[in-house]
């Protein structure tokens, strides 16, 4: 097996155990063997029998490292855009009322069904790869714009397909319960029992990594939510939601007894749902794009969750209703300066906390035994990640122990 060595190099570990703020190594070296980590420290710490084995040496130039960064909550795979729907909201229509007036995800959902697979894909890819140009090397895509057998597995197969032969993995979440398409218009809970009939079929195609729901009185309610994590559970696949975004359903108490991987958008959770996260484990993922486009006002409980140690992760939540947004690093700064995140906080919510928000243990920090996916970045230091605006510091992507 092959040892490659980058030297010359500052290392962001974002591991919990090494002291230092960022877990940051000043002079480090990284080794890598067989697509993971075999050794980070500093270079003057490192042991002669990997110098040894080494078959390839790499100058970083003095670039910092951190782990490749993860997209832990997106909708990128979807028809049209919303642009026009944009245009009313500035002229005073709220999200609300553009959902209810059969805009909003049904549009989406009409786009989405007309386009083919391949139109689909084409218009991904474009949004993977914007994401992928800034260092991402893991994202989670969501179905939930087919709300049909078979436009849910169109979506499904896109995602999968898009992560293939590229320097990314995608993880992929079976959101049937997004919306109610509109052959099941008041008919609701018929609806549910078509998601219940579509969740096995697609887990057994090997389309589906996690379920989400979208439980919203513009959506789904905790008991309609409740039938649609029994069915997950019953297929051993883990949940997360999309819960209390636009008013407090207590659908992260309920996430919660599941065992939820994570809740997200969360403005307003209440205290109940925060120490129901804490004692599940459930990680918080915030999502500043949504607020920032919806023009939302209620901030998420931040320092409930940082007090009761609610791990918080940060994502695009790229979608094309409540966040036309490709850029993580973006989100950094959001995350910093509309939730008050301290910028190692925000890079924690796109590495070690977005890893464990889609269950991933293997990834997200950079230690000995992780997967060595890591960036290179043109900064001096790790705050300049959530400091710059529109900046893209990125010199290169290592995935699986290869450059990119
Ligand atoms: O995460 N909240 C629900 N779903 C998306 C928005 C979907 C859309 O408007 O198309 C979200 O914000
Ligand atoms: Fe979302």
């Amino acid at each position: 097996m092959t040892v490659q060595i980058w030297r010359h190099c500052r290392v962001a570990t974002l591991q919990p155990a090494d002291p230092a703020p960022y877990g940051l190594i000043e002079d480090a070296a990284l080794a890598v063997e067989d697509g993971k980590v075999l050794w980070v420290g500093p270079l003057a710490a490192l042991p002669a029998e990997v110098k040894k084995r080494s078959t390839r040496e790499h100058d970083a130039g003095g670039a910092l490292i951190t782990p490749g960064l993860i997209d832990c909550h997106t909708h990128l795979v979807y028809g049209g855009d919303r642009a026009h729907e944009f245009e009313l909201r500035l002229q005073g229509a709220s999200y609300e009322d553009v959902a209810r007036a059969g805009g909003g995800i049904a549009s989406t959902v009409k786009a989405t069904r007309l386009a083919s697979e391949q139109e689909l894909a084409a218009q991904s890819m474009k949004r993977l790869q914007a994401l992928m140009a800034e260092g991402v090397t893991t994202v989670e895509i969501k179905s939930g714009y087919g709300l049909a057998l078979e436009h849910e597995r169109k979506t499904l197969r896109v995602a999968r397909a898009l992560g293939q032969g590229q320097a990314v993995e995608v993880r992929t979440t079976f959101l049937g319960a997004h919306a109610i398409p509109p052959e099941f218009t008041g008919r609701s809970d018929d609806y549910i029992d078509e998601v219940l009939r579509m969740l096995p079929t697609l887990h057994a195609e090997g389309l589906v990594d996690a379920v989400d729901a979208f439980c919203e009185r513009i959506a789904f309610s905790t008991v309609q939510t409740e039938r649609v994590f029994e069915a997950a559970c019953a297929l051993g696949l883990p949940v997360k939601l999309h819960a209390e975004q636009l008013s407090d359903s207590g659908g992260a108490q309920l996430a919660a007894r599941y065992g939820a991987i994570s809740c997200d958008h969360l403005e307003w959770l209440s205290d109940a749902g925060v120490a129901a996260m804490a004692q599940a484990g459930s990680v918080a993922v915030l999502l500043p794009g949504a607020f920032y486009f919806l023009r939302e006002t209620k901030l998420p409980p931040i320092s409930q969750l940082r007090e009761e140690g609610v791990p918080m992760a940060i994502s695009t939540d790229c979608n094309p209703g409540s966040s036309p947004c490709t850029s993580l690093l973006l989100m950094l700064n959001m995350a910093c300066t509309l939730f008050r995140l301290t910028p190692e906080e925000a890079l924690a919510g796109v590495t070690r906390h977005a890893a464990r928000a889609l269950g991933l243990h293997d990834r997200g920090t950079l230690a000995a035994g992780q997967r060595a996916d890591f960036v290179l970045w043109d900064v001096a230091h790790p705050a300049q990640l959530s400091y710059a605006i529109g900046a893209n510091p990125r010199l290169q992507t290592v995935f699986k122990g290869e450059l990119a």
